[in-house]
């Protein structure tokens, strides 16, 4: 195991939060804080109508732009929905896909999630691609029998030539926006556990080269302890990455 084989990637994800004008002025006080951080890539997932001007605020920086989902159609009678070709064309880089709110609030399975990353890694997008157990799994002892199905069913069908798109956030259900952190040990079995399907799927070389990050409640003060574990390469951050100062040490912290 060698984390020197893969990138290191702290993305925030806003959710619901930001006004376009409030989305610039957050971008662009990040970017300030993270110039020259070059020890990882840095992403800030937005809501849509924020992508605009997020976009214009990041030019020229070492902020990427992501967004928070993405439909698996090219076009066509999905009222509401967005193509990833609308995004490419915004000038997105990244998505998230599968988050739990999405599964949990708006009737995602993994079905849906493995649609939805094939159409965003044909338009060229990079998937952040969420899974994770919750508490009452955990607690019958099946994490990992949850999360294997969850990354065969989310992966299925994806070539290998495209995982170096493709970015894993274990993000155990109990643990985001409730304060609750997985433990540097528990995160560190768990995204272990993601890298061993990878490797069975795919092989070690694919497995040793992909991001995997932890995501539910990292924060300035948790990330370092965190991030030093070997099979977690970054975070997805929810509530601090709506805070420049808070996100820019969780980047800080990934420098090492
Ligand atoms: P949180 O959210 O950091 O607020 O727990 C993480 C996430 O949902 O991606």
């Amino acid at each position: 195991m060698n984390k020197a084989t893969r990138k290191t990637i702290i993305a925030g994800n806003w959710k619901m939060n930001m006004t376009p004008s409030e989305a610039a002025v957050a971008v662009k006080e990040t970017a300030e804080l993270v110039k020259g951080k070059n020890g990882c890539e840095v992403v800030l997932c937005v809501p849509y109508v924020d992508i605009a001007t997020a976009v214009a605020a990041a030019a020229g920086t070492n902020v990427k732009i992501g967004a928070e989902n993405v439909h698996f159609e090219a076009k066509g009678a999905y009222t509401g929905e967005i193509s990833a070709s609308m995004l490419t064309e915004c000038g997105v880089e990244y998505v998230i896909v599968g988050h739990s709110e999405r599964r949990q609030y708006f009737g995602e399975t993994d079905k849906t999630v493995n649609l939805r990353t094939k159409a965003a890694l044909n338009a060229g997008l990079k998937v952040i691609l969420c899974l994770g157990e919750v508490l009452e799994e955990r607690q019958a002892g099946i994490t990992e029998e949850i999360v294997s199905m969850q990354t065969k069913l989310d992966l299925a069908g994806i070539p290998a030539e495209q995982m170096k798109n493709v970015i894993i956030a274990y993000e155990p259900v109990w643990a985001i926006g409730t304060g609750l952190t997985a433990t540097p040990e528990q995160a560190e079995e768990v995204c272990a556990i993601i890298r061993g399907v990878i490797a069975k799927l795919y092989g070690e070389e694919i497995a040793e080269a992909t991001t995997i990050q932890y995501g539910g409640s990292m924060n300035d003060a948790n990330a370092a302890e965190l991030l030093a574990k070997k099979n977690v390469d970054g975070g997805l951050i929810g509530g601090a990455s709506l805070v420049p100062a808070k996100f820019a040490k969780i980047v800080d912290a990934a420098q090492a």
